[in-house]
């Protein structure tokens, strides 16, 4: 006899539990950023068109796969054929690779809750408080921009605070600053110079350097592997306690934990949306962040940016959306579950933008300079920019602990859908318990994570990041809309979503998913390949570190592969 299989609490439930998935360090550090840098209001557009189009079909797709063949991504996909167990495989790895650095995040998370306790992370406070950010978020041509020397300095020599040589004082240190063997940093009424960058980030000190120096100790390259960072590794071990304790009964406890894991970090964000536009500057931040720049609608960066924006944020192509839909009860409503899903990510990613931007715009009023001074993403943005700024406000420690929680209560939902997607395929495979599942993929993927307490962490995990969103992610979309809508037939699925739904979805659907999407994700894969964007920003990617990326995505299938073939326990095999 069949084992009956485990379903949510409720449909809220589930809701929630998707919806945390979904929402996660993208909405707050990803998506403001990648507005602002796509023309504000314009790329709103876009990103909308993108979610109606690509985003909640495939969240259809993925709910309907799961609760058509009761089974995570690769149960569900031998159903279809057991030749394609390995694709299963490939989007759970995917999934898995990621876990194994979101969990790092989290750890870091962690110990920024207790260094803004302490705010442990201006420990050199005073000296040259603004100043330091402005450097350190900057590159040269901005640097020069700041430097708007007047004119009665030009020409006039002085001696380097760092090095002691002398130097020049530039009229234009923009033409090109080193050639003077200047770099001059006029702020707050003072002028600095230097004659390297390095000279100038060592003598300013700069938010980052907690960050980046003392606190993970970043080495030069990933080939250099620095110290092992004891902190991180107590943080990274309670967040990796807290998404396994998340997930310990399967749905029967993630069905309780979303309530506080969804609830809490929306409240924060209104805190912080309320705190943010409370401040002077706010509004010339939040202009920055939605004047739309119409022209830019004509440009493929934008379409790009946003439609890989919008797989990654509701975490679409990891496995994980099949795997919460295999858990659905018969009776459910796929699509009304899906739109509100999506809407309910975009709309928290437009208020993270807004608590983000506005507290920005505060921040440059304050140092008079223009917002595109003080943007920053990722890392960079959590853990060096907003501290920056929190610790400047009034009760900094009360809003930099809230904050952190805020990003820990994001993030939480979102690593454990990644692990819970990957002990389900575990678990459908050899039937083992799930206590058990949780522990070996969980434990796995811990050991895995260990290298990246290390200085070349940040390095492996930009690697690993750029890889799993740029190729992992899109490979995996890809083969689900192939499968189907080409495979076993679009039309099919959409009569089986609709038999399951209050909402009918019309032919639009198979549309969508015969033709716009795979034409946007081969795009997509061509211009990555062209451009070799990198998400993180501030770590080049070199040719050694490619080789590696696609070791990753080369091994992917070859493991799955092996995983398909290996003889399983579970129900149905
Ligand atoms: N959707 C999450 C976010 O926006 C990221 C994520 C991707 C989480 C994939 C889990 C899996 O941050």
């Amino acid at each position: 006899m069949a084992a009956i299989r485990e379903t949510w609490n409720s449909r809220t439930a589930f809701v929630l539990a998707a919806i945390g998935s979904a929402i996660g360090l993208g909405n707050i550090w990803r998506f403001p950023y990648i507005t602002y840098e796509n023309g504000g209001g314009a790329f709103l557009v876009a990103y909308f068109v993108c979610l109606f189009l690509a985003g909640i079909p495939l969240l259809m797709l993925e709910f309907s796969i799961g609760h058509k063949f009761q089974q995570a991504a690769p149960g569900s996909f031998r159903k279809i054929t057991p030749r394609l167990e390995w694709f299963g495989w490939f989007a759970a790895g995917v999934g898995f690779i990621i876990v194994t650095y979101y969990a790092i995040i989290m750890g870091w998370s962690m110990n920024y809750t207790y260094e803004a306790a302490t705010l442990g992370w201006e420990q050199e406070e005073g000296v040259y408080a603004d100043t330091r950010y402005a450097i350190a978020e900057t590159d040269l041509e901005d640097m020069a921009v700041l430097a708007e020397v007047p004119d009665s300095l030009v020409g006039r020599s002085f001696v380097s605070p760092v090095t002691a040589e002398p130097c020049v004082v530039c009229a234009d240190p923009a033409g090109d600053m080193t050639g003077y063997g200047t770099i001059l940093v006029a702020f707050g009424g003072h002028l600095y110079g230097f004659n390297t960058v390095d000279d100038a980030n060592a003598f300013m000190g700069s938010p980052g350097d907690f960050f980046f120096n003392e606190f993970l100790g970043v080495t030069s390259s990933p080939w250099d592997m620095g110290d092992f960072k004891w902190p991180l590794f107590i943080g990274f071990s309670l967040a990796w306690i807290w998404i396994v304790a998340s997930v310990w009964k399967g749905t029967r406890t993630v069905s309780k934990v979303v309530y506080f894991t969804v609830l809490v970090p929306w409240a924060l964000l209104v805190v912080f949306v309320i705190r943010g536009i409370s401040l002077s500057g706010a509004g010339q931040g939040l202009s920055f962040y939605l004047t739309p720049v119409w022209s830019n609608l004509m440009s493929g960066k934008l379409w790009l940016a946003a439609i890989s924006q919008v797989f990654f944020s509701l975490s679409v192509g990891f496995a994980i959306m099949i795997a919460y839909g295999s858990f659905l009860p018969k009776k459910t409503n796929i699509a009304a579950n899906a739109m509100i899903v999506g809407i309910a990510d975009a709309v928290t990613a437009f208020f993270g933008g807004m608590a983000v931007f506005s507290a920005l715009g505060h921040h440059a009023e304050s140092l008079g300079v223009p917002v595109s001074h003080v943007v920053s993403s990722g890392p960079g943005l959590a853990f060096v920019a907003y501290p920056h700024i929190i610790t400047q406000l009034p009760a900094a420690r009360l809003f930099g602990v809230l904050f952190f929680l805020m990003l820990l209560t994001l993030a939480v939902d979102s690593a454990f859908s990644l692990l819970e997607a990957v002990t389900a395929s575990v678990k459908d495979k050899w039937n083992t318990s799930h206590g058990k599942a949780n522990l070996i993929v969980g434990g796995l993927s811990f050991l895995l994570g260990i290298p990246m307490l290390t200085g070349m962490g940040i390095h492996i995990l930009d690697i690993a990041d750029h890889f799993m969103n740029s190729f992992g992610l899109t490979l995996v979309v890809l083969g689900e809309v192939l499968i189907i809508g080409w495979g076993t037939g679009a039309e099919e699925q959409r009569q089986y979503i609709n038999r399951n739904s209050g909402l009918q979805i019309g032919i639009w659907w198979n549309v969508c998913i015969r033709w716009l999407i795979p034409m946007g994700i081969i795009w997509m894969i061509f211009s990555e390949i062209r451009e070799r964007a990198v998400p993180y920003g501030s770590f080049g990617l070199r040719s050694q570190e490619f080789l590696f990326g696609w070791l990753i995505i080369i091994l992917l299938p070859i493991v799955g592969d092996l995983l398909a073939s290996a003889k399983g326990r579970g129900e149905g095999l």
